[in-house]
């Protein structure tokens, strides 16, 4: 048994539909959460700055004696899983993409398409990944730099973002003709609804949510899962933006959690 917490990290609030998946399967599991809400989002930014950031937030994690981190982002597992676990091979770090596209391969897909940040398309990882397993699955891919910005203002039902996911999505389906679509952006499960409402014959893969089962295992193999303790959960924000603070209020009203900000360096 290990009631050491678990860390989760996300440019923002995207990782939070993660942890929801987290507490929905795992109830006694403790969460310490870091949202880089000052310096979202990180889709757009350089692999260089989006490497630094996700390293000294592990730093920070591991700092706080976490007994496995959850990359709670697609644009961090796309660009930096690998040299996370090189740096700390003795924690168990785990990404979002691998068990999403084992579901996807799992379910027998043969035409998927992929949203996600410029960052996590431009690696072309969900592509090459699905590839690999299943070569005749056909996949598409599309940028959608504007929902995350969005997402962290706040808009995440109504005219504005549905005209958004409209801009990007109406033509990439029309013309791709897929019948699944890998929401490739943990932010992007907070749309769910949106989603089903323009699209009702798409089936969606959450990027948040695969990789709770493979956690699960993990723990479960290592002997580490938590069992009944003090449960207070920990959210840091970068920035304690209105929204963070909402959001994470309204999704964890049930448990006891504490929001603070924190400014990592210091
Ligand atoms: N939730 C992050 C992801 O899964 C968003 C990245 C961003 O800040 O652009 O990719």
């Amino acid at each position: 048994m290990d009631n050491r917490a678990i860390g989760f990290f996300d440019s923002g609030l995207g990782g939070l539909t993660s942890v929801q998946e987290l507490h929905e399967k795992l109830p006694n599991e403790k969460v310490l959460y870091f949202g880089d809400t000052a310096r979202t989002p990180y889709g757009s930014k350089s692999e260089s700055t989006i490497k630094e950031f996700a390293t000294q937030i592990v730093d920070y994690l591991v700092s706080k004696n976490c007994k496995m981190i959850i990359i709670a982002c697609n644009t961090v597992t796309a660009l930096c899983l690998d040299s996370l676990r090189e740096r700390y091979p003795d924690i168990p770090i785990l990404g979002v993409i691998e068990p999403t596209v084992k579901k996807v391969v799992a379910d027998g897909c043969r035409k998927v398409g992929v949203i996600a940040t410029k960052a996590t398309i431009g690696s072309d990882v969900y592509g090459k990944s699905i590839r690999k397993l299943s070569p005749e699955t056909e996949v598409s891919s599309l940028a959608c730099p504007a929902l995350v910005p969005l997402i962290e203002e706040g808009f995440v039902e109504g005219e504005i973002m549905e005209l958004t996911v409209r801009h990007y999505m109406d033509d990439f389906v029309r013309e791709s003709g897929f019948d699944n679509l890998v929401l490739g952006c943990t932010h992007y499960p907070l749309l769910i609804k949106t989603f089903d409402k323009l699209y009702p014959g798409i089936k969606l893969y959450s990027s948040s949510a695969e990789v709770i089962n493979e956690a699960a295992e993990i723990l479960k193999d290592k002997a580490m899962m938590a069992g009944p303790n003090d449960y207070q959960d920990r959210y840091y924000a970068s920035d304690l933006s209105d929204n963070f603070i909402t959001m994470t209020e309204l999704l964890f009203r049930d448990r006891d959690s504490r929001i603070s900000l924190k400014k990592l360096g210091e």
